[in-house]
């Protein structure tokens, strides 16, 4: 009687012992699962980078000059690049500025107009200063200035997407 009792201790025993096992390597398997799956809540929507547009001394009183710049966005688990436009122009005190293309009324990208010294959006005529301020039309503000610093004698932007359609300036990434 008694190794039939002892063998089904064991049994029992063992069966405890694979069932712990199991949940284990479960657990330890599951943990990359569980991070890729939480990726884009730990991880913002867009990212903001410096990128050079060229050196200080390019850039003169008169036109705005066009810059293009790769930006990587993450929407999700998806990386993407595209490249987006800027303009560097001078204020009347010869003080470097950098503006996004994009409109922000409906995000067409807006280009100078050097007959009329303003930029000129192609989709619904909304007219813009040199320094960006609006002037007429539908957009509901002015382009949007995106943020610069001089290092070795380069200027660099940070490139930043905007809310659309909105009076405020709202940066989202
Ligand atoms: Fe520029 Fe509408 S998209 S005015």
């Amino acid at each position: 009687m008694k190794p039939v009792a002892q063998e089904r201790s064991r049994r029992s025993f063992l069966g405890i012992l694979v069932g712990a096992i199991s949940v284990v390597v479960g657990a330890v398997m599951a943990i990359p699962l569980l991070r890729l799956a939480a990726y884009p809540m730990t991880h913002g929507g867009g990212e903001a980078d410096w990128f050079s547009v060229g050196k200080v001394d390019g850039f003169g009183l008169d036109e705005p000059v066009r810059a293009e710049v790769e930006v990587r966005k993450r929407d999700g688990w998806r990386v993407t690049t595209a490249k987006q436009t800027v303009w560097v122009s001078r204020d009347a005190g010869g003080k470097l500025q950098a503006l996004s293309a994009v409109c922000p009324h409906l995000g067409c990208i807006v280009p100078w107009n050097a007959e009329k010294k303003m930029f000129v959006c192609p989709c619904h005529q909304g007219l813009f200063a040199k320094d960006g301020a609006r002037i007429s039309g539908p957009p509901p503000r002015g382009l949007d200035a995106l943020p610069t610093k001089v290092e070795d004698g380069k200027l660099f932007v940070k490139y930043q997407f905007f809310r659309q359609l909105v009076a405020g300036r709202e940066v989202l990434g």
